[in-house]
């Protein structure tokens, strides 16, 4: 190792092994610079001399937490006509709060899925600049969608003429898209397969892009290189973009049981925001949720509950994916419990929220787990999470690209 090396080791009672599912008594784990490079026991690692010790005691490490589904420009108490009102620059300056509160919870990576004027690609680039404070990103740029569907805009009159960014109809003009999004700095395809909860005028259960869409899409993705996203809370929605190949499914809500194998035979995964319909519920009408987005919710979110408990039971690969943005950024860990009681144990929440979205990503090599060789991303608790899942609502420790951005245990 090169002298100039910043050597930086955390003790702790307790560390999660992600890979392998089990839980590491006495941990030590030993970064150089942005790395880790020896992680396991007190017996099996050797402390290098010349080190910055951190002594953690009653906490338990674990991989930096992964949202696969944010909206960080997007502001939980401005919804519906409320979000008119503020210009690309403003959501864009609400983002970079945004994703402070979302690294200071421990979400050390995220996949923006759909923001304006590629606002997201803005706040990638500022925090890998060090401009500003802010989880990794994987960004889509504006979401596809068909005319008139939920990742249109569909609240003003026909005289305002008013297009969403990613709207494109039709096979060639999907690829144009994802083409442009992608020369914008787009990592990832988030597209809008069914009609959604908060956008007016459309039904939850109804399929939006046919499947010959929905393959040209996907196909002109892949062959870039880039994942796929797919809004589908309806059934045959959900089917049809599996069929097409896409990666990942948001919501999943009106699952069947087809829809269960199909994830299983094609290796999707599946995002299931399990927490934001209590938000929705509870402040939603305050925030500006319209009526018909409140009545959808109260149909939807009990099924998508309820649809969760299966997917789980199936064995689907599982990804934690919050909505936040629609609920307030930095409580995206309130869903760890949620995903407990409705049939996960904590292990595999704590699974869905690390190893799996490395993989979903593509990033296992560098992201996910505490490795040696992996990136220094790595959150520390009080106590024991997999007595307490609640506990990941209040991370103490919090390293990025190994620097300790949050330590309340000092
Ligand atoms: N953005 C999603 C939509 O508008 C939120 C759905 C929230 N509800 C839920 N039960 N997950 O469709």
């Amino acid at each position: 190792s090169a002298a100039c090396a910043k050597t930086t080791v955390l003790t702790a009672d307790r560390m999660i092994d992600v890979e392998n599912g089990k839980l590491i008594t006495n941990a030590v784990v030993v970064m150089e610079d942005n790395t880790i490079v020896a992680a396991g026991t007190k017996r099996s690692v050797t402390i290098p001399a010349d080190s910055d010790v951190m002594e953690l005691g009653d906490y338990t490490l674990m991989p930096g937490l992964m949202d696969m589904h944010v909206h960080l420009t997007s502001d939980a108490t401005k919804h519906g006509y409320k979000r008119l009102a503020d210009s690309l620059p403003r959501v864009t300056l609400t983002g970079v709060k945004h994703a402070e509160a979302t690294l200071m919870a421990g979400f050390t990576t995220v996949r923006n899925v759909g923001a304006p004027g590629f606002a997201d690609v803005a706040l990638r680039d500022a925090i890998n600049d060090g401009d500003i404070q802010g989880p990794r990103m994987f960004v889509s740029g504006p979401s596809l969608g068909v005319t008139g569907g939920h990742c249109d805009n569909n609240l003003l009159p026909y005289e305002f003429h008013t297009v969403s960014e990613g709207v494109a109809d039709g096979p060639w003009a999907v690829r144009e898209i994802v083409r442009r999004n992608i020369k914008y700095g787009a990592t990832v395809i988030k597209f809008c397969g069914t009609g959604g909860v908060l956008s007016k005028g459309t039904k939850v259960g109804v399929q939006q892009y046919t499947f010959e869409e929905m393959q040209a899409l996907v196909d002109e993705a892949h062959m870039r290189g880039l994942t796929v996203a797919t809004h589908a809370h309806g059934t045959s929605g959900i089917k049809t973009a599996i069929k097409a190949g896409v990666d990942s499914v948001e919501h999943v809500s009106l699952l069947d049981e087809e829809g269960i194998e199909l994830a299983l035979e094609h290796g999707t995964y599946f995002s299931m925001d399990i927490y934001v319909t209590e938000y929705i519920l509870s402040e939603g009408e305050k925030a500006g949720i319209l009526e018909e987005s409140l009545a959808k919710e109260r149909i939807v979110g009990k099924r998508q509950r309820e649809n969760f408990q299966k997917a789980v039971k199936a064995g689907v690969k599982m990804v934690f994916g919050s909505d936040a943005g629609v609920y307030p950024h930095g409580d995206n860990g309130k869903q760890f419990a949620r995903m407990v009681r409705f049939g996960m144990t904590p292990m595999q929440a704590i699974q869905a929220a690390t190893i799996h979205p490395a993989t979903l990503l593509k990033q296992q090599e560098t992201l996910g787990s505490i490795s040696a060789g992996k990136k220094a991303d790595i959150v520390g608790v009080k106590g024991n999470p997999l007595d307490d899942i609640s506990l990941l609502e209040n991370v103490g420790l919090v390293v990025k690209d190994g620097h300790i951005v949050k330590s309340v245990a000092m």
